[in-house]
C-alpha cells in the first residue's frame, strides 16, 4: 500500500518531492509534460565531468543515506580513464526501522532518480548502474523497472543516451531485505551474489567496488537531489537549508510514533526539531507530552523533550551529541517506556547482525538479553553500569558501524533515563542469589555434553 498524498505544509520546501501529489506522477509522459522532466539529465549529458562534480560539490550536498559524506567529493574520488568499468549503484536497501522515505520517491517519482543516475554517471563516467532495492518494496520494484523501461524506449537510457555519444544501463535489483545489505560493501557483496557481509575497508568502493571496479555507491534521495542542482545551480540549493555548504539544501524526514501528524515531509535543511513536530507534524497525542525522539533513525542517540530546540542539520545534530543519520524521526511521549525502547531496540540490531565481528555479534544479542532481563524485573542493578561498559566496548571495533548503531542509541538512553532503568533493576543481592542455579544448570549441561563428546 502507498502512502497517503497529503499537500505540502507551508513550512516545507518540495524539490525533491516536487510533483509528488501530480497524477501518474511515475509515468514519463506526466514526468515531462508536467514536472521538467529529464531536463537535468539532457544538459548533464553535454556537461564535462569535472564540471558536474564541481557544482555538486559546489552545491555542499551530502549523502542522506546516513553517513552526509559530501556526494560530490566521492565522485572525484572515481579514478578517471579507469581500465575497468566504472559502477554507479543506488543505494535502495531502506532498512533502518523509522525510514520510509526513498519508497517515497521510487513509488511516485523514479523518472526523477534515473534523471540523477544520468547526472551521476556523466560525472565519474560509469556506463553500467544498479538499483539495489530493498525487496519487500513490491510497488516500488514494479515502477522503477517500468520507468527504466521507458527510459529505454525514450533513448534516455542504453546507447547513445539523448544522441550525446555516452551510454548507460540501468538494472533494477531486488535485494532479500536484510538491513544489513544497506550497508555500502555488504550490498555490493550481495550484488555480486555472495552473502550480503560488509568487506574491510580499504580499498573502499570508489577504488575497488562491484565486480572490482572504481564505484559510486549513493542513496535514493542524495542522487533525486541531483536534477535541481544541475538545472539551478549550487547557490540555489545551498540556499534552500541553512544556505552553508555543510547543511544547505532540503531533506526529507519520516516521523513516525507519538504525534498527531505521522508522515514524511521534506523541509529546509536546519528547521528545528520543535518546529517539525509541533507546528508542521501538530504536536503531541491529546493530553500527552513529548518524552524523547531518535531524530535520525533508529541508530541515532536519543533526545530528550529539553533538546528539541535543535536544528535539524549534520552539524547542530551532531553538536547534541546525536546524528542526523537517515532522517527517520521516531517519537516518544510520557507513556512510553525506554527500557522497553532499548530492549527492543537491543532486538532489532541482534537479529539484523551478519556475525562477522565478535563484538557485533556477541556484544548486540549480549545487551539485548541484558534489556530484557531488565524488563522483565530480573535484572540487577550493577547491569546498568555493565551494559554502558559493553556499549562502550562495541563501538569502533568492527568492520562496519552495525554495532555502533547498536550501541549509540543504547547509551544515550542508560545515561539520559537512568532512573527509569533504576526503578526495573533488583538489588544485585537478589538477583545474585538466583545466579548460582542457573550456574548449577549451566554446569548440568557441560557434563552432558562432556559424556557425549567421551562417548564418540
Ligand atoms: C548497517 C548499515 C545499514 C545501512 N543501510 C543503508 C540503507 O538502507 N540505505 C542507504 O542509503 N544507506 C545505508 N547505509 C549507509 C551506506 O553504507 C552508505 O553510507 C550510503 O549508501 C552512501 O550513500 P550516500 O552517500 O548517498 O548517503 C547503511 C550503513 C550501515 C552500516
Amino acid at each position: 500500500m502507498t502512502q497517503k498524498i497529503t499537500p505540502a505544509h507551508p513550512l516545507e520546501k518540495r524539490v525533491m518531492l516536487a510533483g509528488f501529489e501530480e497524477p501518474n506522477s511515475w509515468t514519463l509522459d506526466v514526468f515531462e509534460k508536467k514536472l521538467g522532466g529529464y531536463v537535468s539529465a539532457r544538459k548533464a549529458v553535454t556537461m564535462n565531468p569535472d564540471d558536474i562534480i564541481a557544482l555538486v560539490k559546489d552545491s555542499g550536498l551530502r549523502g542522506l543515506g546516513g553517513a552526509g559524506f559530501p556526494a560530490g567529493m566521492k565522485w572525484s574520488f572515481i579514478p578517471k580513464n579507469s581500465a575497468k568499468p566504472v559502477y554507479l549503484v543506488v543505494n535502495a536497501d531502506e532498512g533502518e526501522p523509522g525510514t520510509f522515505k526513498d519508497r517515497q520517491l521510487m513509488e511516485h517519482l523514479p523518472h526523477r532518480l534515473i534523471e540523477g543516475m544520468i547526472a551521476a554517471a556523466s560525472a565519474v563516467n560509469a556506463k553500467i548502474g544498479y538499483i539495489y532495492v530493498r525487496g519487500e518494496l513490491r510497488l516500488a520494484i514494479k515502477r522503477l523497472e517500468a520507468a527504466v523501461e521507458e527510459a529505454y524506449k525514450a533513448g534516455y537510457l542504453g546507447k547513445n543516451i539523448f544522441g550525446s555519444g555516452r551510454d548507460l544501463d540501468i538494472t533494477v535489483h531486488p535485494g532479500a531485505g536484510a538491513y544489513i545489505c544497506g550497508e555500502e560493501t555488504g550490498l555490493i557483496e550481495s550484488l555480486e551474489g555472495d552473502r550480503g557481509q560488509p568487506r574491510l575497508k580499504p580499498p573502499f568502493p570508489a577504488v575497488s567496488g562491484v565486480f572490482g571496479g572504481p564505484t559510486v555507491v549513493n542513496n535514493v534521495e542524495t542522487l533525486s537531489s541531483v536534477p535541481g542542482i544541475i538545472n539551478n545551480g549550487a547557490q540555489w540549493y545551498m540556499a534552500l537549508g541553512g544556505g552553508t555548504v555543510r547543511n544547505g539544501g532540503t531533506k526529507l524526514l519520516c516521523v513516525s510514533g507519538d504525534v498527531q501528524r505521522p508522515g514524511f515531509y521534506e523541509i529546509p535543511v536546519g528547521t528545528k526539531l520543535s518546529v517539525l513536530l509541533n507546528d508542521i507534524c501538530g504536536g503531541p497525542l491529546p493530553g500527552r507530552k513529548f518524552k524523547a525522539c531518535y531524530p535520525g533513525g533508529s541508530s541515532s542517540p536519543l533526545l530528550k523533550a529539553e533538546e528539541f530546540e535543535v536544528g535539524l542539520d549534520f552539524d547542530s545534530l551532531a553538536a547534541a551529541k546525536s546524528m542526523a543519520g537517515s532522517g527517520a524521526v521516531i517519537v516518544m511521549d510520557d507513556r512510553r517506556s525506554i527500557p522497553e525502547m532499548a530492549m527492543r531496540t537491543a532486538r532489532f540490531y541482534a537479529h539484523e547482525s551478519c556475525g562477522q565481528c565478535v563484538p557485533c555479534r556477541e556484544g548486540t544479542r549480549w545487551v539485548y538479553s541484558m534489556t530484557k532481563r531488565l524488563c522483565k524485573g530480573q535484572g540487577a542493578l550493577s547491569d546498568i553500569d555493565k551494559l554502558i561498559d559493553a556499549c562502550a566496548n562495541m563501538q569502533g571495533r568492527t568492520i562496519c558501524v552495525l554495532a555502533d548503531a547498536c550501541a549509540m542509541p543504547l547509551e544515550s538512553m542508560l545515561k539520559k533515563f537512568r532512573p527509569e532503568f533504576e526503578a526495573i533493576a533488583r538489588p544485585d543481592s537478589e538477583v545474585e542469589a538466583i545466579v548460582p542455579k542457573v550456574s548449577g544448570q549451566m554446569a548440568a549441561l557441560m557434563e552432558t555434553i562432556r559424556a557425549r563428546q567421551a562417548n564418540r
